[in-house]
């Protein structure tokens, strides 16, 4: 390997780091948290004879870190002696209007929830496709866009392939990569996060690597990826997954259209920010034709739910409440820009997304900040990996969210 090249691979057997992306990031390693393992290390003890149940564990996968659980709503609550209702939660980049009317509606008259989910998901392609432009056939509905981000990597790589990844970014691409027993290269993003683009042609011809995870917006800084350089990155050998989670917050269209034109693409896309339903899982991906066949020979069948495809559909049937709430968060964020740029210790990043990056300044302490405002019933990210210590991250939330925040920044300044 070629030392003069500015990226770093990760080896799988090697510890990762601590860093949980998001909520979904936490809550996905809630299996290995320290209770689970306490718990198997007793039973070992007592097993006396017979091999130990962790040596039918896969090599790679023993050395996958530890990650802190995400607390649920309820134990959250009591914790801080609250009700969940009188929490602000700007932590996760949930849509706190939640999904349109029709969805409860739809929820509360399932017909026939004891029968099996349609394992093609026709009803909701049919009306995904109706909502982007883009012929049904091209699309394949997820539990989450997380459910896809597996599912690619498990269809594309083998083991001890490599993957380009772009931190600071979406923690998910690292943990399944590394689930999956592939190398990361990380190739980190310029100091105003844009992409290093230069460095990523250099490393895809010089490492091969079999694929590259872009995100636009950006998770976590909200910045977006401009065509230029899309096209520059999906000229070269490798399959590009574009990641669109919060692309209806930017003023970029999606490129959804674009897997027609270009084989090497495939774009994720998700209900969980733009239409309130994160709880429920769902996401979408749109395929070039030559790729999307042997999506669904590897998918589970029942991996999007009734109540999942239902609340789906449910809630594309209202477009003029997506775009209103859409239009409401993206004028919320630029008064939080505005309200945060006038913290003395905060210098807030311009974002395309639902959420603010802000580097804590003045000497002030990330997690401290963080665990101030939770007293005060406000949760927000912060961050302590290396990359991005010194960090937090907000949420954009309701008017009334904003200044129960900047109440509690006012009151952190004192
Ligand atoms: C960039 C990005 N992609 C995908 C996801 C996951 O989306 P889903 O809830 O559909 O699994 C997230 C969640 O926070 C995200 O930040």
């Amino acid at each position: 390997m070629d030392c003069s090249v500015r990226a770093r691979i990760r080896n799988p057997c090697r510890p990762a780091s601590h860093l949980a992306g998001d909520g979904r990031r936490r809550l996905a390693a809630y299996r290995l948290s320290s209770r689970p393992v306490a718990l198997a290390a007793a039973a070992a003890a007592e097993t006396k004879t017979g091999p130990s149940g962790a040596s039918f564990i896969r090599h790679h996968l023993k050395s996958l870190a530890p990650y802190q659980p995400i607390l649920p709503f309820e134990v959250l609550s009591a914790k801080l002696g609250r009700k969940p209702e009188d929490i602000i939660k700007l932590d996760a980049n949930e849509n706190p209007y939640g999904p349109p009317p029709e969805v409860a509606n739809a929820l509360g008259n399932l017909k026939f929830p004891y029968v099996y989910p349609d394992p093609e998901s026709r009803h909701l392609r049919a009306a995904l496709a109706d909502d982007s432009g883009l012929e049904s056939e091209y699309i394949l509905a997820g539990c989450g866009a997380d459910e896809l981000i597996d599912l690619i990597m498990r269809c594309v790589l083998e083991p001890g392939d490599k993957i380009v990844d772009c931190p600071p970014t979406f923690t998910m691409y690292e943990f399944d990569a590394s689930v999956n027993g592939a190398l990361v290269i990380k190739v980190p993003r310029h100091p105003d996060f844009s992409l290093d683009v230069a460095q990523i042609i250099k490393v895809i011809e010089q490492e091969k690597p079999k694929c590259i995870f872009l995100t636009s917006p950006n998770n976590p800084d909200g910045s977006v990826i401009n065509d230029d350089d899309l096209l520059k990155i999906l000229d070269l050998p490798i399959l590009v997954v574009l990641d669109e989670a919060y692309i209806e917050f930017s003023s970029l269209q999606t490129r959804m259209s674009w897997v027609k034109k270009h084989d090497n693409l495939i774009v994720l896309r998700t209900f969980s920010k733009r239409a309130g339903l994160a709880g429920l899982r769902v996401g979408y991906g749109a395929f070039p034709l030559s790729i999307i066949e042997y999506i669904w020979r590897a998918k589970q069948p029942y991996n999007v739910s009734v109540a999942a495809e239902v609340s789906a559909c449910a809630a594309l049937q209202n477009p003029t409440y997506l775009e209103r709430v859409k239009n409401l968060l993206v004028q919320e964020r630029e008064r939080l820009y505005n309200l945060l740029n006038e913290v003395p210790f905060l210098k807030p990043f311009p974002s395309h997304s639902n959420f603010i990056l802000c580097e804590v300044t003045s000497g002030k302490d990330a997690k401290k900040i963080k665990e101030d405002l939770a007293k005060m019933g406000v949760m927000i990210r912060h961050y302590d990996r290396k990359e991005m210590k010194g960090y937090i991250r907000i949420s954009v939330g309701k008017p009334e969210h904003t200044d129960a925040l900047m109440k509690g920044l006012k009151a952190l300044q004192l």
